[in-house]
Parts: structure tokens; C-alpha cells; sequence
């Protein structure tokens, strides 16, 4: 087709063309239902409130059933997120709904990084849905999605406004997630007291740049529902399993000495506009705000992080090609110039290394030809000691030698004269012997002469 004939042809007025009869493609909305119904739904909700302060039991009163409950305990080091999926069916729908609840939120002394967790997992959410849809063989129908469509913040009945960590929970949430604030407990509050707490909170939230989620207005069938609705957030909750007989009536309600608080009453607390909101009337709104605002928004984050654009500085459009082709060399000229740094790295260190152990081998040679010298000096030393000792030695066998014969001689000497001795010395005591025995014999004679002259 020429150019000239695409220009007649859009110059040419629309043909409205007239039925001849029912053709059938009015029946398209139906197919699209019954397509839905039989894929099913998924919904997941997010409930960030501190532990204890009726998460569980409004989850319970919502669905009008019991999910297993696992009590928190007020000693968790940080806050976790514990997510429990559930198959529901009502009437022929069936729902894969996932209910995610903190764990230990607002249990900590610096609640600083509380909002950490929560926030990484819904990004993480985002994530896994960002994957499939960038996978070649993509199943975006069949695969479950997590992603959280609601987030029910649990505002706690006592203290006359919201704590800094709401504030800063809500602000850090408010971009990633569809945030629905509920005033959990209600029934322990006065309605005066609500009604203040509630303008506070609300007044709060707005001088704060917070942004909730507002039921959309835009629908001419439920504008006026939802546009009332706005005005009553945040919704005051009271929770309750337990069937209450009032009247002739069973009505889920809590008991007290003085009366019942029942759930479903709109006087005594907003549950059913809750219900209404979430449930029943925005749902579907709420998926779709997930998908086209928040996901949207983290997309096109990640994207661009990753170095997709949709234009070129010129303003041309990018063709995916070449994003990728860009994309790749930059890849390719980084992978090149941290190659190069770890190898100069590697070089340096080997450098390093060396320089260390030629250091330290200069230090062992040095040592071996200290130790060395020292051992020499020590030989020397010995050898001369040996030497003197040796010297010490001989000097004394020649004195020995000489002291034996010096000894000889003078035994020699002496033998002649210790003789003559002897015999001057047996000579003497004959002599003695001799002289003795005459001086007995003079004596005995002498006393016999005396005694015969006494008679
Ligand atoms: P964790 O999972 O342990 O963090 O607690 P939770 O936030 O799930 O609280 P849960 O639903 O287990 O309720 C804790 C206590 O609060 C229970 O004793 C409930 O009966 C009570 N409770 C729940 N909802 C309400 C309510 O609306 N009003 C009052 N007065 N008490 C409630
Ligand atoms: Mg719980």
C-alpha cells in the first residue's frame, strides 16, 4: 500500500457499520467472569501491629473462621514476617488468600529498623513477580502472586495519638503498599475518646505526608459509599469469635460484666464498614492499585536501576536491542577494569609477599652467620682452656716424677743409720735390764739386813 493511499484512508470517515442481528460479543464480559471464577483470585494482607493487639482475632472475624494462631512473645530480637496461605471458596470463587503478620513488632528497645523487614518483604514480593515477568517462558496466570495488596495498620487504643514508630512505619510503607490504618481494640475506648483519637490520628498522618489508601470515588457506583467511607477512616475495630446470643439472635461479640460489644453493630464499632471496604466493594480496586501503582513504581525503579530507559537523551525511543547492547558493554568495560584491578591487586601482593620473605631470609642468614661466628669463638675458646689444661697437666706428672724420686732416694738414704739405731736401742735396754735387776737385788738385800737387826 502506498503512503498516499494510508492518507485517503484516513481521511475517510469511520463506517459505523449496523448489526444485522445479535452476533454474540456482548457475552465477552461474561467470558472474561467466568475465566476469572475459574483461574480464582488471590489476595494477600499485610498486618502490622505491635504484638497482642488483635491481629489474629480481627483476621478470624473477617473470614469468619478460625486461621492457626501461633502467640507472639514479646522477646523476639527483631521483627519478622510470618505469611500463612490459605484455599477459600464462597459460593463458586475461590480465593488463594495469604495472611502476613509481624512478628515481635514494637517488642524491641531501638525500634529504629523496625520497618526494615517489613519493607524488604514486600519489595522481595515485588520481586519475585518482576522475575517471572522477565523470564522467557513466563506463567504471570498460573504463578502465585504474593504481592501485598493491603496493609491493615494497627493503631493501639491507648495513648492520645500515634507513636513515632506508626508515623515512621506508615511513611516508609506509603509508597509501596495500599495502607488502611484500623484503631484495633476499640471496645476499650470511650466514643468520645474515639472520636478525638480519631481526628488526631488523621490530623497526624496528614501533617505528616503520610498517604493512606482512599477508596476510589471514581466509579459512579460506589462513589458515594466509598466517599463516606473515607470520612470515617480510621476505622475503630473490635474482634470476636465467640457467638454471643442477644435477643433470639447469635451475634459475634465480646463479653463483660456490665454488657456485650458486638462486632457486626455498626454503633459499637466500624467492623462492618471494614468488611464492606476491603471485602466486598474494593477488592478488586485494591489488586489493581497494587499492580498499576505500587508494582508499577518498583518496576520502573528496578528498570531503571538495571539501565532501561524508554528514551534516549535525544528523546529518540530505545529499542530494548540496544538498552542491551549498552547495558552489556558498560558490563563488559566493568567486568575489564575490575579483571585489571585484581590482577594489579594480585601483582602488588605477590610483590609484597616477596619483599616479606627475602626480608625475612636476610634475617635467618644473618642469624646463621652470627650463631656461626659465636660457635667459632666458643671452639677457640675450649681449645685454648684444652691447651692450658693439657700444659697443667704434663707440668704436673713431670713434678710427680720428680717428687717420686726424690722420695726414693731419701727411703734409700735412710735405711743404713735406722739400723745402727736399732741396735744402740737393744744395747741400751740390756744395759737398762741389767741395771735394774742389780738395783733389786741391792734393795732386797738391804730390807733383809735391816729386818734382822729390828728382831
Ligand atoms: P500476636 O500474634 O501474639 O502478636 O497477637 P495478635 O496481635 O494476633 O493478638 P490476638 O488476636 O492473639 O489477641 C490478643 C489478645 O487480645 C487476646 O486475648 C484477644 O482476645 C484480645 N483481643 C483481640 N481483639 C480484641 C478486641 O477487639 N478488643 C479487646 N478488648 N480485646 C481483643
Ligand atoms: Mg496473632
Amino acid at each position: 500500500m502506498a503512503a498516499n493511499d494510508i492518507d485517503v484512508f484516513a481521511n475517510e470517515e469511520k463506517r459505523n457499520l449496523e448489526l444485522g442481528g445479535h452476533v454474540g460479543f456482548d457475552s465477552l464480559p461474561d467470558q472474561l467472569v467466568s475465566k476469572s471464577v475459574a483461574q480464582g483470585f488471590s489476595f494477600n494482607i499485610l498486618c502490622v501491629g505491635e504484638t497482642g493487639i488483635g491481629k489474629s482475632t480481627l483476621m478470624n472475624t473477617l473470614f469468619n473462621t478460625t486461621f492457626e494462631n501461633e502467640e507472639g512473645s514479646h522477646y523476639e530480637n527483631e521483627v519478622h514476617l510470618r505469611p500463612q496461605t490459605y484455599d477459600l471458596q464462597e459460593s463458586n470463587v475461590k480465593l488463594k488468600l495469604t495472611i502476613v503478620q509481624t512478628v515481635g513488632f514494637g517488642d524491641q528497645i531501638n525500634k529504629e529498623e523496625s520497618y526494615k523487614p517489613i519493607l524488604e518483604y514486600i519489595d522481595a514480593q515485588f520481586e519475585s513477580y518482576l522475575e517471572e515477568e522477565l523470564k522467557i517462558k513466563r506463567s504471570l496466570l498460573n504463578c502465585h502472586d504474593t504481592r501485598i495488596h493491603i496493609c491493615l495498620y494497627f493503631i493501639a487504643p491507648t495513648g492520645h495519638s500515634l507513636k513515632s514508630l506508626d508515623l515512621v512505619t506508615m511513611k516508609k510503607l506509603d509508597s509501596k503498599v495500599n495502607i488502611i490504618p484500623v484503631i484495633a481494640k476499640a471496645d476499650t475506648v470511650s466514643k468520645s475518646e474515639l472520636d478525638k483519637l480519631k481526628i488526631k490520628i488523621m490530623s497526624e498522618l496528614v501533617s505528616n505526608g503520610v498517604q493512606i489508601y482512599q477508596f476510589p470515588t471514581e466509579d459512579e457506583a460506589v462513589a458515594e459509599i466509598n466517599s463516606s467511607m473515607n470520612t470515617h477512616l480510621p476505622f475503630a475495630v473490635v474482634g470476636s469469635v465467640e457467638d454471643v446470643k442477644v435477643g433470639n439472635k447469635m451475634v459475634k461479640a465480646r463479653l463483660y460484666p456490665w454488657g456485650s460489644v458486638q462486632v457486626e453493630n455498626e454503633n459499637h464499632c466500624d467492623f462492618v464498614k471494614l468488611r464492606e471496604m476491603l471485602l466486598r466493594v474494593n477488592m478488586e480496586d485494591l489488586r489493581e492499585q497494587t499492580h498499576a501503582r505500587h508494582y508499577e513504581l518498583y518496576r520502573r525503579c528496578k528498570l531503571e536501576e538495571m539501565g532501561f530507559k524508554d528514551t534516549n537523551p535525544d528523546s529518540h525511543s530505545f529499542s530494548l536491542q540496544e538498552t542491551y547492547e549498552a547495558k552489556r558493554k558498560e558490563f563488559l568495560v566493568d567486568l575489564q577494569r575490575k579483571e585489571e584491578e585484581m590482577r594489579q591487586m594480585f601483582v602488588n601482593k605477590v610483590k609484597e609477599t616477596e619483599a616479606e620473605l627475602k626480608e625475612k631470609e636476610k634475617e635467618l642468614h644473618d642469624r646463621f652467620e652470627q650463631l656461626k661466628r659465636m660457635h667459632q669463638d666458643e671452639k677457640k675458646n675450649l681449645e685454648e682452656k684444652r691447651r692450658e689444661l693439657e700444659e697443667e697437666m704434663n707440668a704436673f706428672n713431670r713434678r710427680k716424677v720428680a717428687a717420686e724420686t726424690l722420695m726414693g732416694q731419701t727411703l734409700q738414704g735412710c735405711s743404713q743409720p735406722f739400723k745402727k739405731d736399732k741396735d744402740k736401742k737393744k744395747l741400751t735396754c740390756q744395759t737398762v735390764t741389767q741395771a735394774g735387776a742389780r738395783l733389786f737385788t741391792y734393795h732386797r738385800s738391804h730390807q733383809c739386813s735391816r729386818h734382822v737387826q729390828h728382831r
